[in-house]
């Protein structure tokens, strides 16, 4: 018997106004049975591998609970400063992956600039939809001269179909996290589908939760003076031009 999701629903009962990161601990868990996120990673490590060397300076934002850079720290070479903005989320990712000597963490919002010394290539996965519509393209400039001539911009990111309007916006919404939770809750994961549940509204509500389209988040990396080497949909196979991607974009030499 298929699952009919009762969308509405979930928008109409759920209280909004809470971040899906708020309890770390939750959000660990949720985050590691996402359908598409262990694609992601995989799809991740493997550019990364292509492109790094023994000298190489690694950046990730966004870190969270360190659901990407667990994978990451399996590396086999290169220097890592993973940085996180929230405090909860700090402290959790510090608790679990602090005693990695290869790891530098540091409590940062990515929108800043910085004066690190350049990077070979910067990571990040599920973070860029927090950063407000209005920031973004500055968020973006800020990456863009942390990294050095010819490096690389690697994310695994969630994005939406072209919408034209708050309507076409809510309805591609609605449709992504739709399939997300339907699997989740197929597969018996509730934590994640509840998470998700979460994503949404806060998507509709605008509090948290910025996805842009595919095709927005690409002439924004082009406007930041990026080139795109990658595009790859790691799910939901439905057919629209939405879902998880994994997107790298190089620095001119
Ligand atoms: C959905 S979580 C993703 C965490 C982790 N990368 C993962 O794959 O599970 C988004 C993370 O981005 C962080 N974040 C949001 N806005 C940020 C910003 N402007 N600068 C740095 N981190 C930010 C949040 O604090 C949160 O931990």
């Amino acid at each position: 018997m298929e699952l009919k999701i009762p969308i509405e629903k979930i928008i109409e009962s759920l209280p909004g106004g809470h971040k899906i990161y708020e309890n770390p601990a939750e959000y660990d868990i949720a985050i590691h049975k996402h359908p598409f996120l262990k694609e992601m990673k995989e799809r991740i490590f493997e550019f990364a591998k292509q492109h790094l060397n023994e000298n190489s300076r690694i950046f990730e934002y966004g870190a969270g609970t360190g659901n990407l850079t667990e994978v990451l720290a399996d590396l086999p070479f290169g220097y890592f400063l993973i940085t996180e903005d929230d405090k909860k989320s700090y402290e959790f990712l510090k608790n679990k992956l602090g005693n990695n000597p290869r790891l530098t963490f540091e409590m940062r919002n990515i929108a800043k600039e910085s004066n690190d010394k350049p990077f070979d290539i910067i990571f990040s996965s599920i973070a860029d939809h927090h950063i407000p519509f209005d920031q973004k393209i500055n968020a973006l400039r800020v990456i863009f001269s942390l990294l050095k001539p010819g490096g690389y911009f690697i994310v695994g990111e969630e994005l939406l179909d072209e919408f034209k309007d708050e309507a076409s916006r809510i309805e591609a919404l609605k449709s992504y996290h739709g399939a997300i939770i339907q699997k989740s809750i197929e597969r018996g994961y509730f934590l994640t589908a509840e998470s998700e549940s979460m994503a949404l509204k806060n998507g509709v509500d605008s509090f948290d939760e910025h996805k842009v389209s595919k095709n927005q988040h690409l002439k924004n990396l082009k406007e930041a003076g990026f080139n795109l080497v990658l595009a790859e949909k790691m799910g939901p196979d439905d057919g629209r031009d939405q879902g998880v991607y994994v997107i790298a974009a190089q620095r001119s030499k």
